[in-house]
């Protein structure tokens, strides 16, 4: 059979990755896929890059339209990242009848509604394995092999480069702008690096999992993001002394009011697997009604984890490239027309467990008045700890473990205590996830 031609937009670190494993691996790939794969034609900014990955009977070009308007070109794999002009090249290649291959969170977040709309129209492919947790088949997992299952909720670590800043802070103490400066140099990070640590990323990856998930559409704007800027060495370590790891995680999780779309970090008692995910390293814990718990984990970034997700989405596009479209596994797991409008619970209904960490004056009476603010609120309190003054200083941290509650209480709670003349500064907030089966 003839090979499949496949025009190749970007070499940056995802693209460089998917030209060696292509070419590393193309027995085997060719074994699975019944035919082989080839490179035809590829765009990058920098052609020198082609020069290095010693890419030859290749056309090159620096025009991506070049490539999406190229006749033998079967398949597009998009891996220049970001929203423009990633989309408009994206809608000419499925204009132009081709399947698309994109490892692009932001784009697949932001316009994947209108993407996979037309890509419906055409009857082409749009897929996009490599735009969640890197290398681990997730997408896979929720779209296939989880389908007969009601999912009731999601939350997974899905930032590589926020992972690996946070544990380096705990294991070794080093500090952020250090630990973001190595991801980045290790091709990690997002062009922006505020998308890392401000929670954008995950935001992206968690817009596509709560779609698949649920079958609601593709709603970005509605996720509350934090990121992990906030997080203080200190906090780190009284997390541990309790019995917990502070993670940045993703949640997704439907409740008889709505669905929860939530990005922020989070302590998680330690003895979970998940807290124990380190590194650049991600996982995605995913119950199912039927199956209970599911963890999938794997390396979340970098360039040949996250071609290993490229070149399985080329595998099974080119697999199914004479199905038809009615017959295909759909692009958000459920059908086109059987997807549900969800409410989408604002931040204030959500209810968590909390961390509290207070700069209390060293007297007495200050913590009985903490309490009574929360009790006022019906906040039950799980722990506390307060640490002995240090010589010369007036106030003390004190640190709260509390029940679940709204975040409107939370929120109302925090105020009052803030305003107590006793107390000192902000209240330092991190929601406490169990993560229960
Ligand atoms: N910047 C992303 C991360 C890359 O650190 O996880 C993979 O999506």
């Amino acid at each position: 059979m003839k090979p499949v031609r496949v025009g190749l937009l970007g070499l940056g670190t995802v693209g460089g990755g998917t030209v060696t494993v292509l070419s590393r691996n193309s027995e085997e790939i060719a074994r699975r896929a019944g035919r082989r794969i080839m490179l035809s034609h590829v765009a990058a900014r920098n052609l020198e890059r082609a020069d290095e990955l010693n890419l030859t009977n290749v056309r090159l070009t620096e025009d991506a339209f070049a490539v999406t308007n190229d006749p033998e070109v079967d398949v597009v794999v998009e891996l220049m990242g970001g929203y423009e002009p990633a989309r408009t090249v994206i809608l000419k290649a499925i204009e132009n009848g081709k399947h698309v291959v994109t490892a692009n969170k932001a784009l697949i977040a932001l316009h994947g509604n209108e993407v996979f709309a037309a890509a419906q129209g055409k009857g082409v492919m749009v897929a996009f394995e490599a735009a969640v947790a890197g290398g681990i088949p997730v997408i896979k997992a929720v779209r296939e092999g989880l389908s007969g299952n009601r999912i009731e909720w999601v939350a997974g670590i899905i930032n590589g480069t926020g992972n690996f800043i946070l544990s380096e802070m705990r294991e070794k103490r080093r500090g952020f702008a250090d630990v973001l400066a190595e991801a980045q140099r290790l091709g990690y990070a997002e062009a922006d690096p505020t998308f890392d640590v401000e929670g954008v990323d995950a935001a992206h990856k968690l817009t596509i999992l709560a779609a698949t998930a649920f079958g609601i559409p593709l709603q970005f704007e509605r996720v509350y993001t934090e990121g992990i800027s906030q997080i203080a060495e200190e906090d780190i370590s009284h997390a541990e002394e309790l019995g917990y790891r502070i993670k940045h995680l993703g949640i997704a999780r439907r409740t008889a009011d709505g669905v929860e779309l939530r990005v922020h970090p989070a302590l998680i008692p330690y003895r979970r697997l998940i807290a124990n995910v380190d590194g650049v390293m991600n996982a995605v814990l995913i119950k199912g009604d039927a199956v209970g718990p599911t963890l999938y984990y794997g390396a979340g970034a970098g360039a040949e984890p996250t071609a290993s997700a490229v070149v399985a989405d080329l595998v099974d596009v080119v697999r199914t490239l004479t199905s038809d479209p009615e017959n295909r596994v759909p692009h958000l797991a459920f059908q086109p027309d059987a997807l549900t409008d969800l409410r989408v619970l604002p931040m204030e209904e959500v209810k968590t467990a909390y961390y509290l960490r207070l700069q209390a004056a060293d007297r007495p009476g200050v913590l009985a008045d903490v309490a009574s603010i929360l009790g006022d609120r019906g906040i039950s309190i799980e722990a506390v700890v307060q640490k002995e003054p240090l010589p010369d200083v007036q106030f003390v941290p004190l640190i709260l473990l509390t029940h679940r509650v709204s975040e409107r209480q939370m929120n109302e709670a925090i105020a009052r205590i803030e305003d107590l003349e006793s107390i000192t500064g902000s209240v330092k907030r991190i929601r406490v996830e169990h993560l229960n089966a």
